[in-house]
């Protein structure tokens, strides 16, 4: 049986410290799904369009990754892919009693999805996507925290704004 993970997340937008996340993960499971939140109490920079185009691209080179994106419960849309697990990324131990939270009031909706965290590379400890955003906004080069495509679009979005 295909061992398959849903990682979910806002994306807005992806960074290296996710990708760090996403290659551990599919080298622990047979298949993944990244998938984007549609409704958040946040209010994104780009759409979710543009985020999974996002992940897309810069995703390409991972062949058990597929990218979609998903409205309502995480767990709903778990069952809804046969995922056997979600993956979180625990980057330091101010994450952790959200994650622990989240963890469990999955559990107690669907016994039959464990969620597992996976650290990334110490050098994404202090990275998230508000500071990539903040940095572009202000005209300094996110090229060591994002993949190029991502660095353009964010370019792109702070010019038109
Ligand atoms: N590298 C870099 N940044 C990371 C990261 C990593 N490895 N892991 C997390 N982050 C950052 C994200 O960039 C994001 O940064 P931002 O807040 O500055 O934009 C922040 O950490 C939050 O991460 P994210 O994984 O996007 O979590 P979230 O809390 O925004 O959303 C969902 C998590 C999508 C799973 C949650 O909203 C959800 O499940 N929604 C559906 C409703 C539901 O099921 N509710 C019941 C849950 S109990």
């Amino acid at each position: 049986m295909i061992k398959l993970a849903l990682y979910p997340g806002t994306f807005d937008p992806v960074t290296n410290g996710h990708i760090d996340i996403i290659q551990r993960a599919s080298e622990l499971f047979d298949k993944i799904v990244v998938t984007v939140a549609r409704n958040l109490s946040k209010t994104p920079l780009f759409t979710t369009e543009e985020r999974v185009f996002l992940l897309k691209e810069s995703l390409k080179n991972f062949n058990n990754v597929t990218v979609d994106s998903f409205d309502g419960l995480v767990v709903d849309h778990a069952h809804s892919v046969n995922a056997c697990a979600i993956i979180r990324g625990l980057r330091a131990v101010s994450d952790f009693e959200y994650e622990f939270q989240m963890a469990l009031m999955n559990r107690k909706l669907a016994a039959d999805i464990s969620t597992v965290f996976l650290m990334p590379n110490e050098k994404y400890t202090y990275l998230n996507s508000s500071i990539v955003r903040n940095l572009s906004q202000f005209g300094s080069d996110v090229s060591e925290f994002v993949p190029n495509v991502v660095q353009d679009a964010l370019i792109k979005k702070y010019a038109v704004k």
